[in-house]
């Protein structure tokens, strides 16, 4: 696309995609059922991307062409007009919602052409933080203790009262002794990192740094939405045999031992939404109260850093609804 920069009603019309996708996986909260709440998430956001007026095409999304029959790699979505390319997570938080925890979101980010990083979906380092601090350059290869001292330097936030939100997996069993060596104190997460990374810019939201391995579309997602809110991620994609650096040379990912930075992961002019599906430390999750789903959702804008919280209240009687909410 050319200089001209996003259109800002598309924010807008994102909400409306994270909305429906939202609201659709909600139904399967608590239900124990991980592909049912995924699978509703999706088929209702690709129908919504469909009736965009843009030429999509899906660079983050649920998986490669032969592994996921919609929403994959490389999928052009939107009924034409503006060329777009499109992060999405239509669940993220497939075992949070199926169990009913906290912190599950729909999350879409949208942006011009080449704005994207191909991420294979393969595991990623992470270490973020918030727009307070985004000015902090530090070495993603240092040990956890050097990065807790650098950032309590610079941000005047005493070790002890720092609080650094990590996975619960037992692949951070040494990054957690390390951490708790400083000091520091740990909010673990059973899943759901994007949420984590945004909540490093959020002033309310009690975490300061994010560390640990996740997924790594969820890292590209996470950086958009630094692009608009500031704050800094530092990633590293993760070989861990010769067939996974194989399929991420195939995405267009050349050198193994890249540091990527926020606007590495995504750069340009970029929007990102988000609705709660259930209640975290971000957004609320969906109530449905007789028959009216309510959603809250998060749009926001790299160009402008404008973040707007949206609450909508949805007829899910009228018939374009009700697809959705078997
Ligand atoms: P899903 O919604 O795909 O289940 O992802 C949830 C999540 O917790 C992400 O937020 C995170 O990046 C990733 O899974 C971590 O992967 P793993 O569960 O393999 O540790």
């Amino acid at each position: 696309m050319n200089s001209l920069l996003l259109d800002r009603n598309l924010a807008l019309e994102a909400v409306r995609v994270t909305e429906i996708a939202a609201i659709a996986s909600s139904f399967h909260m608590g239900r124990g059922n991980e592909k049912a709440a995924d699978q509703s998430a999706v088929n209702a956001m690709r129908d919504f991307l469909n009736d965009l007026d843009i030429n999509g095409k899906v660079v983050i999304g649920e998986g490669e062409r032969d592994k996921a029959p919609m929403l994959y790699i490389g999928e052009k979505v939107g009924k034409g007009g503006v060329n777009v390319d499109i992060a999405l997570d239509p669940l993220e938080g497939t075992t949070i919602t199926a169990q009913g925890g906290e912190n599950a979101l729909s999350v879409l980010a949208i942006g011009e052409e080449d704005s994207f990083l191909h991420a294979p979906d393969i595991y990623m380092k992470k270490i973020a933080y918030g727009y307070k601090y985004e000015n902090l350059e530090i070495n993603i290869d240092d040990e956890p203790k050097k990065i807790i001292n650098d950032f309590s330097k610079y941000s005047k936030i005493r070790q002890e009262n720092i609080v650094v939100c990590i996975l619960d997996r037992s692949r951070h069993n040494d990054l957690i002794d390390n951490v708790r060596s400083t000091g520091a104190r740990i909010k673990l997460i059973p899943d759901g990192d994007v949420s984590a990374v945004i909540a490093t810019s959020m002033d309310d939201s009690g975490i300061d740094l994010y560390m640990g391995t996740g997924g790594s579309p969820e890292g590209v997602l996470a950086a958009a939405a630094l692009r608009c809110l500031g704050g800094k991620i530092y990633t590293k994609l993760i070989y861990d045999s010769d067939e996974s650096f194989e399929r991420a040379k195939k995405m267009g990912v050349l050198q193994k031992n890249k540091i990527y930075e926020t606007n590495d992961l995504a750069k340009g002019d970029v929007m990102f939404s988000a609705t709660g599906v259930t209640d975290g430390t971000l957004l609320k999750g969906v109530r449905i109260i007789d028959d009216i789903a309510h959603t809250q959702s998060v749009v926001m804008r790299s160009q402008t850093s404008t973040v707007r919280k949206i609450s909508a209240k949805h007829n899910l009687n009228i018939k374009k609804y009700r697809s959705y909410f078997q």
